[in-house]
């Protein structure tokens, strides 16, 4: 297992568009899978390649406790959204905070896997979050960009009125 440093927030590398990953190659394999233990040793649910300071267009995802439900997108690009819900989100890169972010209650994305397959998914709910939380990244774009309100301390322990979303 190899994990990698993650940009905070502050720093312009999370600020870039990032390019399109063209390679299929090991390299991008060892990216993938450093992401992937990254992500799960800070107990997150979704990390982008400028995240790991390399800006390429690369995301992994997993929203299950048990870390059984790992997405590898390359390329990621999201066909269709539809419906809304309003809840807490936070960031790998942007530690101790929270806010309240309205997203896509479905999203189809199309995106290629670790050796240039395309394919092509649906997701909803905290899985559809996920995804547009970690295509915003690509796109130098956080969720506080975009959030309704910022949680306080005392909301970030507790429970929100979102929370029943
Ligand atoms: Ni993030």
């Amino acid at each position: 297992m190899a994990t990698r440093k993650i940009v905070k927030i502050g720093d312009e590398t999370l600020r870039k568009v990032c390019r399109k990953q063209e390679k299929f190659d090991l390299r991008l394999a060892i990216l993938l899978k450093d992401m992937a233990d990254t992500m799960y040793k800070a107990e997150g649910v979704g990390l982008a390649a400028p995240q790991v300071g390399i800006l390429r267009r690369a995301v992994v995802v997993d929203v299950t406790e048990d870390h059984s439900g790992l997405k590898e997108m390359v390329n990621p690009e999201i066909l269709e959204t539809s419906g809304s819900q309003t809840g807490r989100e936070g960031c790998l890169s942007v530690p101790e905070r929270q806010g309240v972010v309205t997203r896509p209650m479905k999203v189809r994305v199309r995106y290629q896997d670790r050796h240039g397959k395309l394919w092509e998914a649906e997701a909803e709910g905290f899985e559809a979050r996920a995804i547009c939380h970690e295509v915003d990244h690509l796109n130098g774009v956080l969720y506080v960009d975009k959030m309704d309100r910022e949680l306080t301390e005392e909301e970030i322990q507790g429970r929100i009125p979102e929370d029943e979303n």
